[in-house]
């Protein structure tokens, strides 16, 4: 992997598909990123976003989830070894103990596809959708003990139309997840 000195160290956390890690892998690329993508860690050993990473060539794992302990415990561990200052969970499927939380005691950061603080947790787009929203979108935020509450960095809307079905909302929603990960995080590594 190119390394470009004087960035912050990135794990990426997945679950899936991984189209936030391939922005996130695009951006951090750039000249103006501030980041360098050194880890991707994936609970799920078909996760699509794997290929992304492996083909820029950048160390991915697959811990098993036997238990929340044991693989936090093994993340730690990575994440000390890799000199890991930031992690973006980016369709990451479970949730980190205020234990790990705790340890790490660097940035976490999340995106969650819904304008925080409606709709925390599954489901946004569905129930944006059945409670007849004007607007959804997207939230950047930090993660803390409590699910999607964190101190929001970057949010932005997308207007829902009468046409709208979950799966078109899903792909609007998706194209700025995109936009404003990136941007968030040079946002919030420039103000420090
Ligand atoms: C995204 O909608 C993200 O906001 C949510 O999970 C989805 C992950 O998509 N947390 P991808 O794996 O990045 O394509």
């Amino acid at each position: 992997m190119e390394e470009y000195p004087g960035k912050k160290n990135t794990a990426v956390f997945i679950s899936g598909r991984g189209s936030n890690l391939k922005s996130l892998i695009k951006y951090s690329k750039t000249r103006r990123s501030l980041i360098n993508i050194v880890l991707v860690i994936s609970n799920n050993p078909q996760a699509k976003g794997l290929e992304y990473a492996k083909k820029s060539k950048i160390k991915t794992v697959f811990i098993n989830y036997l238990n929340k302990r044991s693989f936090e415990n093994h993340s730690l561990k990575l994440l000390k070894s890799y000199r890991v200052d930031l992690i973006c969970l980016a369709g990451f499927m479970k949730i980190l103990s205020s234990n790990f939380i705790k340890k790490f005691s660097k940035i976490i950061l999340n995106i969650h596809p819904s304008l925080l603080p409606k709709y925390k947790g599954l489901n946004t787009h569905f129930k944006a959708i059945k409670n007849k929203d004007k607007y959804s979108g997207a939230t950047v935020h930090i993660v803390d003990e409590k699910l999607d509450s964190g101190q929001i960095i970057l949010q932005k809307k997308v207007k829902i139309l009468k046409s709208d079905t979950e799966k078109t909302l899903e792909k609007k929603v998706l194209k700025i997840e995109h936009k404003i990960y990136p941007k968030a995080i040079n946002e919030l590594l420039t103000s420090y």
